[in-house]
């Protein structure tokens, strides 16, 4: 089996401090940093835009991987491709022509990935499974970091799991909301491939300890 991955989300990071906290990432034990893109209108809140991602990337070394909670994504491919982004996902939520959007990310050079709301089935990618690099599941109601991980998903990793082996694809399965050291080893035993943490890398008092904690437990 291949190794767990951590992705943190810096959603949670100090804004203030954005330079040292990415920097912090980059020296820690961490695979990929997580950005969470919100409209205010695909979900109830705002969190950052390009600016941002931009001030991230810039001291960033490790894969971009850039998590779009926002309506219509087709109309923002383009720029992400230009800031840097590595993997592009989007909500299957908010696209009608979901195939068309996963063709747009790849022609641009990125990976492609559909993230599914707690209440969407992953029975719904079985006929798109072969075009997805990246499969996120949400184990929270997308909008807000902190919140409680709901236990439904490790039953909806297995099966998304399934489809994948089912369909000889190679998708990976990301698990964004929520993640803790409490719930990280059943969810890479379920399936899962990388493992988003947010408050719990950020809000604690060692965050490079707590990174390298994570992905032991996550790999035990
Ligand atoms: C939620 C975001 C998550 C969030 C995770 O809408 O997609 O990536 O930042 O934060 P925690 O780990 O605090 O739940
Ligand atoms: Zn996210």
């Amino acid at each position: 089996m291949s190794k767990t991955l951590i992705a943190p989300s810096m959603l949670a990071s100090d804004f203030g401090n954005l330079q040292r906290d990415t920097e912090m990432v980059n020296k820690s034990e961490a695979d990929w940093f997580h950005i969470d893109i919100m409209d205010g209108v695909f979900v109830p809140n705002i969190s950052y835009g390009m600016p941002v991602l931009q001030a991230i990337t810039k001291h960033a070394t490790k894969t971009i991987d850039v998590h779009l909670m926002i309506i219509d994504p087709d109309r923002y491919i383009k720029d992400f491709a230009k800031l840097g982004a590595d993997i592009l996902t989007v909500h299957y939520e908010a696209c009608t022509h979901l195939h068309r959007t996963l063709q747009a990310i790849k022609a641009e050079g990125m990976k492609a990935g559909v993230a599914l709301n707690p209440h969407t089935s992953v029975e719904l990618l079985k006929d798109v499974i072969n075009d997805i690099d990246l499969v996120l599941i949400m184990s929270v109601n997308p909008g807000f970091g902190g919140q409680s991980f709901i236990e439904n998903t490790y039953r909806k990793v297995k099966r998304i799991k399934e489809i994948i082996v089912e369909n000889n694809a190679e998708t990976i399965i990301e698990v964004d909301g929520g993640v803790t050291d409490k719930n990280a080893a059943e969810l890479s035993k379920a399936g899962a491939d990388v493992l988003v943490a947010g408050s719990f890398v950020f809000k604690s008092e060692d965050q490079l300890g707590t990174i390298k904690n994570l992905k032991q437990v996550a790999n035990s």
